[in-house]
């Protein structure tokens, strides 16, 4: 049986990721000429698939690459394991030699290597340090020169990914970024990219004069995908799941989904099991709506939950715009005809909303990221 051609909620690679070729591009090259990255963009626009695109692309090039998953980071203890297994991964060495170079670094260090999934990182073998809690920042800071050994005994260049880098700054206050900066910034072979969605901290951590990582990269804004573009890979994706569908319906599908890569791959994966279980192959217009109806009350109990989990302003914030379809929430009429309250208020609620990533901001405009929530909140009483 064939199977649902459109993919959400993980990773997408090879044939489930569209191209993005101009970002592929831009982004390899860059950091083959050894600039560093900061890759930014709200929640689900594939910045996790584009680096795995991209250091797919680097390896068959021979660049060495080591992608940090920051995220079950709560901890400095874990961030040191997760860094050190991160580069056991990468593929700049037999798991003997990096355990050498970690043991060259670090001397007195105890390390144990265990097998995938016997503690909480994921992926892999996993590579646990142990040493006195007191000197772990002093672990941590000969650690981050382990990219640059590897790279020069190599004699290759070598890419550090740093994904969910905003965790970081969650974990210690700023002395990782301080002593993560005094030893990358000599590096001469390695270039490093610092990824995530909460602009607000990764906005903080790499522009403010104050902070260690200060212009420690070039800023790089992950879009949508370009409608254009979108449209070739989901007419293609309907022909492989053996189905026709018209310009004019991909057309109405990005139109209702803004080309957002998650939730667009999400009502596609509605609709190609809506038109499955008609037993027919051509996608009618009829069908997108009926999918959507469909994906809505699938999501209804989400959406619930999600409504919930928001209070006060939050709510009355969210709701308006829902409900008006303004995107200047800071506009005096706005404010007053839905009794928002003063900017400062709206402000501490947007950035709420945006962190949780239900609301994106692009310029001075924001805009509610899921258009089926948006939906859903319109039809609130
Ligand atoms: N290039 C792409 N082509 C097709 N679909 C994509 C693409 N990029 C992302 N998607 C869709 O978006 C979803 C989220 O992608 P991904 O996890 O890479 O995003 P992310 O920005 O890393 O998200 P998060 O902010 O949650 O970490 C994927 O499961 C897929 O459905
Ligand atoms: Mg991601």
């Amino acid at each position: 049986m064939t199977e649902n051609p459109f993919v959400f909620g993980t990773i997408v690679r090879g044939d489930n990721f569209a191209d993005r070729k101009k970002e592929v591009k831009e982004i390899a090259s860059d950091l083959t000429s050894k600039t560093n990255l900061i890759i930014f963009s709200p929640r689900r626009y594939g910045k996790t698939s584009l680096i795995f695109k991209v250091l797919e692309d680097l390896e068959k090039k021979s660049i060495i690459c080591a992608y940090v998953d920051l995220y079950p980071a709560t901890t400095i203890e874990k961030f040191a394991n997760i860094y050190a297994s991160s580069m056991a991964k990468s593929k700049g060495g037999k798991l003997d030699e990096i355990i050498n170079f970690i043991k060259d670094l670090i001397p007195p260090v105890k390390l144990t290597v265990r097998p995938e999934g016997t503690s909480d990182i994921e992926g892999g073998m996993e590579i646990e340090l142990s040493r006195g809690k007191s000197d772990i920042n002093a672990v941590l800071s000969r650690l981050y020169d382990l990219p640059e050994r590897i790279a020069t005994k190599k004699r290759k260049k070598m890419v550090v990914v740093f994904d969910e880098f905003q965790e970081i700054t969650k974990i210690d206050g700023q002395e990782i970024e301080r002593s993560l900066r005094s030893r990358i910034q000599h590096h001469k072979n390695v270039s490093y990219v610092f990824m995530g969605s909460q602009m607000h901290l990764l906005g903080r951590a790499f522009e403010s004069k104050d902070r260690a990582l200060y212009r420690m990269g070039k800023p790089f804004n992950l879009r949508r995908i370009p409608p254009e573009e979108f449209g070739i890979f989901i007419k293609d994706r309907f022909r492989v799941g053996g189905m026709t569908i018209s310009a004019g319906n991909v057309a109405k599908i990005v139109d209702l989904t803004q080309c957002h890569p998650y939730y667009t791959q999400q009502l596609c994966h509605e609709v190609w099991n809506y038109r499955k279980s008609l037993g027919t192959k051509s996608v009618e217009t009829d069908d997108i709506t009926v999918a959507k109806e469909q994906l809505m009350r699938n999501q209804n109990y989400a959406y619930t939950a999600l409504w919930d989990s928001i209070k006060g302003k939050q709510r009355a914030v969210l709701l308006a715009m829902a409900k008006t379809g303004q995107k200047e929430i800071f506009a005096s009429d706005f404010r007053e005809d839905n009794g928002l309250g003063a900017p400062s208020t709206i402000a501490r609620a947007a950035q709420y909303l945006e962190e949780k990533g239900l609301i994106e901001k692009n310029g001075s405009q924001y805009g509610i990221s899921d258009t089926f929530f948006e939906e859903w909140l319109k039809r609130l009483d």
